[in-house]
């Protein structure tokens, strides 16, 4: 039994350890003859890469990707170009230092998962967690920036939009901000208020969660499925199985509990060009599990970095009472590099979907339906 496998038809398995000498993915079911370089890879991987700014963690990973298979130059163009069979990436580990672990080595620190692996498996690894720890999002990433190219059009982007409890201004979203602040913030007045207090939590030695807004825009209407191929259920279980995430919502969300049936409506009117317009976005993107063709908007919440420089009271594996407190090198606010990788998932579920839904219906069905 493995779970390390996600998708259906675009698939890719993840493999590697913080601390082991390399990580990647083997990325199956991409189609064949699309455009595909390392760099197109790199520029997505640097985005995630640790060491970047003061405002994350230390460890230098310049994690650059080699494409071991599944590429071949098109002789018509000169491109190099997916063949159709597996993609294996594999970046490197090369800055990892396991002495900074010892002291938690037979300690759980509260927040992660060496208390369940080893009550699951009998043993875990505690440099730097081993499976659990967020080097493995590199491999997400990798799959992530292959999945962009399968469906033709498609623009996911990410942005943080609240740092422990300050929220941005959503007046004040910027898309072109996202990449000149530290944060992935769109909006440039919180983004400097985000320094100093980032800064605070840092030098206390503490940490702080986020929230980060996925955006998907040239989705085709069409994708997903009744009942157990919910677009929106598996795009919320995507980015729920990105590590310290723990909520996840599709357009309104939560809000939308609080609303009116007419205020939750959104209504339609034929457009110019003879398609449906949506007059507002409530539902994300997605109505019966099935992309309208709206942007498509999902919301998680990252929760702090449970590796703090503060005692918190925990167990041995002996079942003993003790304290911990974790040295090392970590992220005061693990959201900021969820960003890429909640990008990522969400290509990854729209390529999945994209490539379903061409298998199963082929072209679209002509709309709007013939008069009869
Ligand atoms: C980009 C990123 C970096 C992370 N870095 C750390 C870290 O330095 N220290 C830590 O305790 N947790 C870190 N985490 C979170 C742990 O990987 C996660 O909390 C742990 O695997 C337990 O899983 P869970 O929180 O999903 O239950 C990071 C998460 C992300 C997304």
């Amino acid at each position: 039994m493995s779970f390390n496998t996600f998708g259906q038809l675009f698939r890719f398995t993840s493999f590697g350890e913080s601390h082991g000498p390399a990580i990647g993915c083997v990325v199956d079911g991409c189609p064949p003859r699309i455009p595909l370089t390392a760099e197109d890879i790199q520029r997505e991987l640097d985005r995630r890469r640790p060491g970047q700014s003061r405002f994350t963690t230390q460890r230098q990973e310049p994690d650059a990707v080699k494409i071991l298979s599944g590429v071949f130059t098109d002789e018509a163009t000169g491109r190099q170009v997916t063949t159709g069979t597996p993609i294996a990436l594999m970046i490197e580990n090369v800055d990892q230092r396991s002495k900074d672990y010892s002291e938690i080595k037979d300690k759980y620190r509260p927040g992660h998962a060496g208390y369940t692996y080893d009550i699951k498996y009998g043993l875990h690894d505690y440099r730097g967690g081993g499976r659990a720890s967020a080097r493995e999002t590199a491999a997400r990433v990798a799959a992530g920036a292959v999945a962009r190219k399968v469906v033709p059009g498609l623009v996911v982007r990410a942005a943080l939009v609240q740092m422990g409890p300050h929220k941005i201004d959503r007046s004040r979203w910027d898309w072109n901000e996202v990449d000149r602040n530290p944060f992935f913030c769109p909006d440039a007045e919180q983004a400097t208020f985000f320094e100093s207090y980032l800064d605070g939590v840092r030098k206390a030695g503490s940490s702080v969660g986020a929230v980060i807004e996925v955006v998907a825009d040239g989705v085709p209407p069409g994708l997903g499925a009744p009942v157990y191929g919910k677009l929106d259920a598996d795009i919320a279980a995507a980015l729920m199985g990105i590590n310290a995430v723990k909520g996840v919502e599709i357009g309104d969300g939560f809000t939308t509990a609080a609303m009116s049936g007419e205020d939750n409506a959104d209504e339609m009117r034929m457009g110019n060009d003879g398609k449906p317009v949506f007059l507002s976005n409530h539902a994300g993107g997605i109505l019966g599990g099935i992309s309208t063709g709206q942007l498509i908007v999902a919301r998680f919440a990252v929760k702090p970095t449970s590796s703090i420089l503060t005692s918190r009271r925990t167990v041995d594996s002996r079942g003993n009472d003790t304290e911990v407190m974790t040295k090392g090198r970590h992220d005061p606010c693990v959201g900021i590099r969820a960003v890429p990788i909640g990008e990522a998932m969400l290509a990854c579920v729209l390529a999945d979907h994209y490539l379903r839904h061409r298998g199963q219906v082929g072209e679209p069905a002509p709309w709007p339906k013939p008069a009869v």
